[in-house]
């Protein structure tokens, strides 16, 4: 595969070709990523969840995200690599948005930035564009703003607030976003905004209608065990897998049969009695 690239990317959607995206948050994960022919990979700020313990997204700062952000791009080839914008590092003003976008692309290296909100922030999607920067926007249920829906929520129900996401859509294409996640938004008013634009919109609880897909890692592949989203499917077993791994080491090691023999580098290259001279000596 090539490498990924707002393009290729928009080349996908014209051609009805499905885009696939998993979230990232470590150089390991990304090398077995870079593997498998997943177009684009989020460092998202719901590594304040996965990786870091959190309850929600918002105490990410933009210190972390680069952090991880950094190991994702070592390990990454062919897939595009988008950075989420941590909570409070878009929202105060344009400048700041300008300058926070600026770092995680400067400092990561990765493709593009991702922020969430619909036209509230459509003049910081315009600046970073301006500045040359790819932005995927990010519609519907937005955690950031958890403390206003009052949980992680479905949102475009009714006709007021389906209208309001479409809307939302609109704006943020119009201020340059080439993408666009579709965040826990009814099937078919997620369907009936892929068809109105073109940015490639990227579904998760949107249902099939979308231009491609996104789910965290952790949950696509069990390896998230305190709790499966509805939204989410189950691609393997790996927490199952992992920890039958952890508890055969545990007892190996407990029972003195790991390490054996194969495991050590060098074969003692000392003689017995010295070693014996050694023991008496100490
Ligand atoms: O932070 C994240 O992982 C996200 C995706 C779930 C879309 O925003």
């Amino acid at each position: 595969m090539a490498k990924r690239t707002v393009a290729t990317l928009l080349e996908m959607k014209k051609n009805g070709q499905k885009v696939s995206q998993v979230t990232c948050y470590d150089y390991s994960t990304m090398c077995l990523i870079e593997q498998c022919g997943i177009d684009t990979v989020l460092v998202g700020d719901s590594l304040g969840m996965t990786m870091q313990g959190h309850d929600t997204t918002l105490p990410v700062t933009m210190e972390d995200m680069i952090v991880y952000g950094k190991s994702v791009v070592r390990g990454s080839k062919e897939a595009f690599v988008v950075m989420d914008m941590p909570f409070m590092s878009y929202q105060v003003s344009v400048e700041q948005a300008v300058m926070n976008a600026g770092r995680l692309i400067k400092e990561t290296g990765a493709n593009a930035v991702k922020l969430e909100g619909g036209a509230a922030v459509k003049e910081q999607i315009k600046a970073i564009v301006d500045a040359g920067i790819p932005v995927c926007a990010h519609i519907g249920m937005t955690p950031q703003s958890v403390n206003v829906f009052g949980g992680f929520k479905v949102q475009g129900k009714g006709e007021a607030n389906a209208e309001r996401v479409l809307q939302d859509a609109l704006a943020v294409q119009e201020a340059g976003a080439f993408m666009c996640v579709l965040e826990c938004v009814p099937p078919k008013l997620a369907a009936l905004i892929t068809e109105k634009v073109d940015m490639v919109t990227i579904g998760i609880g949107a249902g099939a209608g979308c231009d491609g897909q996104v789910l965290v890692w952790q949950d696509l592949t069990g390896v998230n065990q305190d709790f499966t989203p509805k939204f989410a499917k189950h691609f393997g077993e790996i927490g199952e897998a992992m920890k039958a791994a952890f508890r055969a080491y545990n007892e190996e090691v407990k029972g003195g049969t790991f390490p054996a023999e194969e495991h050590s580098f060098v074969k003692s290259d000392c003689g017995d009695g010295f070693l014996e001279g050694l023991r008496a000596k100490y």
